[in-house]
C-alpha cells in the first residue's frame, strides 16, 4: 500500500531562529497525526540541527535541491552524499523554480536523480505544465516528457524509492489551486504512464503528491480523490497550524 505523505517545502524562507521556531511547534502538533508520513524541507543549512532537534520524532527531513554532481570544485553547490550525512533521507529534484530559475534540464534533473538514489535519498520528483501549455492542451505530453526523461532511466529497483510531486506551474505560489478534477485527472494520467512503462505494482505503489497553492481550505478536496496521495506544501508549510489541518485532511 502506498504512503500518505504531507512534505513542507520552506523554499529559501525563514532565518534559524523563525526555523527552529516553527520546527518546534510542528513537533508539538505532530501527535495529532497518524498514518501520514511528514516530511520537512528546509534550507539545506538547517538540516543537521534539525535532525538533533527530531530525535524521538518521525518527521523526516529532506533537502530542496541537490547538485547533479558526485563532489568536488562545484563552488556553491550540495551533493546528494552531504545530504544524507546530515541525517536527510529525502530530497526535492526538479520543482519547476530550479527548473525555470536555475535552467534545469530534464537530462540535469536525471542526474540529479541518480546523485539523490546513490546517496541512499529518496527523491521527490516534480512536474507539471505551464498555463501556456495547459491552455494549447499539451499538459499531458509535457508532464509525460519529464516523467520519460527526468525518471524512467530508471529500473524497477529504483523508480520504488521516488515520490513524484505533480505541481502545475500556474497554481504554485498563486493562490490559484488546480481543481480537485484536473489534479485528479493528471494523477490518474501518471499513474497510468508509471503502468505502461514499468506495470501495475509500480504504478500502485508510487505516492504522487500534488503540490500548487494547496492549503489548509483546499486540501480535503483535494486528498479525498484516489491518486491524489498528499501533497507538497510551499506557503502554507510555514504556518504550523495549517500544516497540520493539511496532514489532518486524508
Ligand atoms: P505553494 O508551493 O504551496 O506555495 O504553491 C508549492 C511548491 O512549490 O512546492
Amino acid at each position: 500500500m502506498r504512503k500518505k505523505i504531507v512534505a513542507g517545502n520552506w523554499k529559501m524562507n525563514l532565518q534559524l531562529n523563525e526555523a527552529k521556531q516553527l520546527l518546534q511547534e510542528i513537533k508539538v502538533l505532530e501527535k495529532n497525526v497518524s498514518d501520514v508520513k511528514l516530511i520537512i524541507n528546509p534550507p539545506a543549512l538547517y538540516i543537521s540541527l534539525f535532525r538533533e532537534l527530531l530525535e524521538n520524532s518521525v518527521i523526516a527531513l529532506g533537502a530542496q535541491n541537490c547538485s547533479e554532481h558526485v563532489s568536488g570544485a562545484y563552488t556553491g553547490e550540495i551533493a546528494a552524499q552531504m545530504i544524507k550525512s546530515c541525517g536527510a533521507t529525502y530530497v526535492i529534484v526538479g520543482h519547476s523554480e530550479r527548473r525555470t530559475y536555475y535552467h534545469e534540464t530534464n537530462a540535469i534533473i536525471a542526474e540529479k536523480i541518480n546523485r539523490a538514489l546513490a546517496s541512499d535519498l529518496s527523491p521527490i520528483f516534480c512536474c507539471g505544465e505551464l498555463l501556456s501549455e495547459r491552455e494549447e492542451n499539451n499538459h499531458f505530453n509535457v508532464v509525460e516528457q519529464q516523467l520519460k526523461e527526468g525518471l524512467f532511466h530508471l529500473n524497477e529497483n529504483e523508480i520504488k524509492n521516488v515520490v513524484i510531486a505533480y505541481e502545475p506551474v500556474w497554481a504554485i505560489g498563486t493562490g490559484v489551486t488546480a481543481t480537485a478534477e484536473q489534479a485528479q485527472e493528471m494523477h490518474a494520467f501518471i499513474r497510468k504512464v508509471l503502468k505502461e512503462f514499468y506495470n501495475e505494482a509500480v504504478a500502485q505503489n508510487c505516492s504522487i503528491l500534488y503540490g500548487g497553492s494547496c492549503n489548509a481550505s483546499n486540501a480535503k478536496e483535494l486528498f479525498a480523490n484516489p491518486d491524489i496521495d498528499g501533497g507538497l506544501i510551499g506557503g502554507a508549510s510555514l504556518k504550523a497550524a495549517d500544516f497540520l489541518v493539511i496532514a489532518q485532511s486524508f
